[in-house]
């Protein structure tokens, strides 16, 4: 039986990823993602974020920047704003998310929404920001589409995916561990050892079945070496285990489904990957970012580097301009 779905598409990969409890889009949690790239932003707001303004976060999945914002002008500045975040995938932050009731306030979300074609009227923003976001739409289109929205003398801000740094470098090894994953001769083990199992065995030969699934497991973890994404590669390794194990309670095609289910969750992720290093910038395309944004009415263009201690290295490039007053 072929229980493989069809390849998914960019915003079936992110409304997938997006519904779930989480706020950061890439790397492992405890990677450099959190801390410098939160600093830099909570900087910003503190220095010119007012209460009462408006502000839009684009592409903004799940809402990072949005919900940061918020906080730090209910926390730091004792205000409110008004916040809205689109994204293009099927985004349902309140469902997922346990924000706080005065953040979640601040913050209107608009899922299925691109970028490229906002439903704003000119000169409604004082701030449009993206973090990890713009990079991924047409260059031209975004950055028009940007400057309509934002009030003349309002700030535009955006981190975006450096090509030549740390997270784009983490996405690559991360990219081609969830395809060898994908390609695991344990996952083709597990299918065949279901069906064996639902074949028809005693208690002592379905015990054989699971110790040589076990083995299999173990061959590739130890061919395998140190994982990029731990958390994945033990995830994929226990579903398969698991399901092997309460194989005798369920039928056949539940347990398949199961096998086909974290199949596509490793394309997705694959896929995410995928799109972030199609979509990461090098230095050299800041040029043209930077002729976008001044052909759009941008002025005030200043382009910049998220660095990380201990070694400095590039996390992303910012781009801070305003819109002509
Ligand atoms: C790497 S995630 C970043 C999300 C968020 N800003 C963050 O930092 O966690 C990129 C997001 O851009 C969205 N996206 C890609 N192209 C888009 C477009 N043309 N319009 C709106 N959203 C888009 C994707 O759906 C995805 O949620």
């Amino acid at each position: 039986m072929n229980t493989t779905a069809p390849p998914a598409s960019a915003d079936d990969r992110w409304t997938r990823y997006w519904h779930a409890p989480r706020l950061a889009s890439c790397g492992p949690a405890d990677s450099a993602y959190a801390g410098p790239i939160a600093a830099h932003w909570e900087r910003l707001f503190l220095r010119g974020l007012r209460p009462g303004q408006r502000l839009l976060d684009l592409c903004a999945g799940n809402g990072a920047i949005a919900v940061l914002a918020a906080r730090t002008i209910l926390r730091r500045k004792k205000g409110r704003i008004r916040i809205d975040a689109i994204d293009r995938a099927a985004i349902d932050p309140l469902r997922f998310l346990e924000l706080e009731a005065p953040v979640a306030r601040q913050i209107r979300y608009h899922p299925k929404t691109d970028a490229t074609a906002l439903p704003f009227p000119e000169a409604t923003f004082s701030w449009v920001v993206s973090q990890f976001g713009v990079e991924y739409a047409p260059r031209s289109a975004v950055v028009a589409e940007a400057l309509r929205v934002t009030r003349p003398g309002g700030r535009l801000h955006f981190v975006m995916h450096a090509r030549e740094g740390l997270l784009a470098r983490q996405a690559e090894r991360e990219r081609k561990e969830a395809e060898v994953l994908r390609q695991a001769p344990f996952l083709v083990r597990t299918r065949e050892i279901l069906t064996q199992l639902k074949a028809g065995h005693d208690p002592a030969g379905a015990q054989l079945l699971l110790q040589a699934l076990k083995a299999e497991i173990e061959r590739f973890l130890t061919s395998h070496g140190q994982p990029v994404n731990p958390q994945m590669v033990r995830h994929a390794c226990n579903l398969c285990l698991h399901t092997a194990s309460v194989a005798p309670h369920f039928p056949l095609a539940t347990l398949l489904a199961k096998i086909a289910e974290l199949e596509a969750e490793l394309d997705a992720h694959a896929g995410r990957l995928q799109d972030l290093l199609a979509a990461a910038v090098s230095q050299e395309d800041l040029a043209r970012w930077r002729a976008d944004l001044a052909a759009h009415g941008a002025v005030r263009i200043e382009m910049g580097a998220l660095r990380v201690a201990p070694r400095e290295a590039l996390v992303a490039w910012t781009v801070d301009a305003r819109k002509q007053p």
